[in-house]
């Protein structure tokens, strides 16, 4: 059976991986069964277009790049039409290490996507980080959800509980939630 939600991640060294298992724990004590994950290392970008809605993890790389299983797949996401989807991004980044590049990836997958004509949701403040620039951030919003494992990682589950009821709103899950009328 699909799922309506594919989460779609890429990880160099294991941080977002780990932080995909937070987030599917997290979603399964408010919405259970709703997520299938897939490694996008292991799958073609073809499959994002299963789901209604899709949630996207890359953390960024090499100052300012995308994870290397998203940038092999960048220019990929070209071939997709993703009107009527609803997209929400996360992203790791070590904001003390990368000030003037903290978590990019948001901004340039993000962009992509809605290019593609995704909607993005899921977007959060940047208030409470410190960082220079990030081409994830418009308006004092990131595009997304940013976390740092390197530096606050002690934040990430409040971070997480909040995006996944903001998801569960701006996703429309509850509605897809109700019991059937008897
Ligand atoms: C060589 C290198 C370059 C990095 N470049 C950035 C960067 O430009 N911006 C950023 O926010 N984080 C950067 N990071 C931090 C990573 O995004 C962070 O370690 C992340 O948790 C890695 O996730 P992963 O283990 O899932 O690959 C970099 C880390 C390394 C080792």
């Amino acid at each position: 059976m699909t799922t309506p939600i594919g989460l779609f991640y890429g990880s160099n060294t294991g941080f977002t991986e780990i932080v995909v298992g937070q987030l599917i724990a997290e979603f399964e004590m408010v919405a259970p069964d709703l997520i299938t994950v897939h490694n996008i290392a292991d799958v073609p970008v073809e499959r994002l277009l299963d789901y209604a809605y899709l949630i996207i993890g890359c953390p960024t790389w090499n100052v300012g790049q995308l994870q290397e299983d998203w940038d092999a797949r960048f220019l990929e996401l070209e071939t997709l039409d993703l009107t009527g989807k609803k997209v929400a991004i996360f992203g790791l980044g070590d904001q003390y290490g990368y000030p003037d590049n903290f978590c990019d990836a948001i901004g340039i997958l993000g962009r992509k996507l809605a290019a593609q004509g995704a909607e993005l949701v899921g977007y959060t403040s940047a208030e409470g980080y410190e960082f220079s620039y990030s081409v994830g951030v418009e308006n004092g919003r990131f595009l997304g959800l940013a976390l740092d494992e390197e530096n606050e990682s002690d934040r990430t589950p409040d971070r997480l509980i909040d995006w996944v009821w903001q998801l569960v709103d701006e996703f429309d899950l509850v509605h897809l939630l109700e019991p059937v009328a008897a």
